[in-house]
């Protein structure tokens, strides 16, 4: 007897996010440089340059947040220290780092619905990452040990971590109120992250 195929359950939240984000991710997806000719390693530092400027802060705020859910442990998930490390693999000194401009302008993170919703994009944007690293190491040569780790910033747990982090959202009691906070907060996180890079001009 042929078996049946595994149903992969999502939850009503994970649904609501994917229905309101999918168009902000392909709006951004196209205009990230990853695939462009003109993308040299200049351009790559300029860009992580740029991705720095908004995670640093922006995970800063979850931590300061007394927001983020007492049960999710955030400090393995941090990935502005990999980019940190990227930078000066790079040839960037600490002090150039602290110079960096930094986006002012953040989603506002003032519920645990918010932080979910931040946190989806964050960790969302590992799985991607995926096919990204593998672009950069053909096309640049970079790799986790010579600048470009963020992009795999998880390694071979990439796939786990996202099942983990998912069946934590989805494990999460929401009414529907909360459950559009969350989008909410994740719609924000796309659209300030695409305004803080287009300010930097690093966009195609
Ligand atoms: C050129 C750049 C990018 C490419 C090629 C890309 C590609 C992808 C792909 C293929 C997936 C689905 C992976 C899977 O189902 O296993 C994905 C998921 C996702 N990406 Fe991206 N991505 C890019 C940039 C970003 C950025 C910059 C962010 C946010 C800052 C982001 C956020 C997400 C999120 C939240 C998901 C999860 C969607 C879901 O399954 O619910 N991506 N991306």
């Amino acid at each position: 007897m042929q078996a049946k195929a595994r149903e992969v359950y999502v939850p009503p939240v994970l649904q609501d996010l994917r229905a309101g984000t999918a168009e902000l991710h392909i709006a951004l997806e196209k205009r990230l440089p990853f695939f462009t000719d003109q993308l040299d390693t200049d351009a790559f530092q300029r860009l992580m340059q740029a991705y720095y400027g908004f995670y640093r802060p922006l995970e800063t705020a979850l931590l300061e947040s007394a927001r983020i859910p007492a049960d999710f442990d955030l400090t393995p998930r941090l990935k502005a220290p990999i980019l940190q490390r990227d930078l000066c693999k790079l040839g960037e000194s600490v002090r150039t780092l602290e110079q960096l401009p930094i986006c002012q302008h953040l989603p506002v993170i003032d519920s645990s619905a918010a932080c979910l919703g931040v946190l989806y994009v964050l960790e969302g944007a590992t799985l991607g990452g995926q096919i990204l690293r593998r672009e950069i190491a053909t096309r640049l040569g970079l790799n986790a040990g010579n600048g470009a780790a963020f992009l795999d910033v998880y390694g071979a747990a990439t796939g786990r971590r996202w099942r983990d982090f998912i069946e934590y959202l989805g494990a999460r009691p929401m009414d529907v109120d909360e459950r559009a906070a969350v989008v909410a907060a994740a719609q924000t996180t796309f659209s300030c992250f695409e305004r803080w890079l287009e300010s930097r001009e690093v966009l195609a």
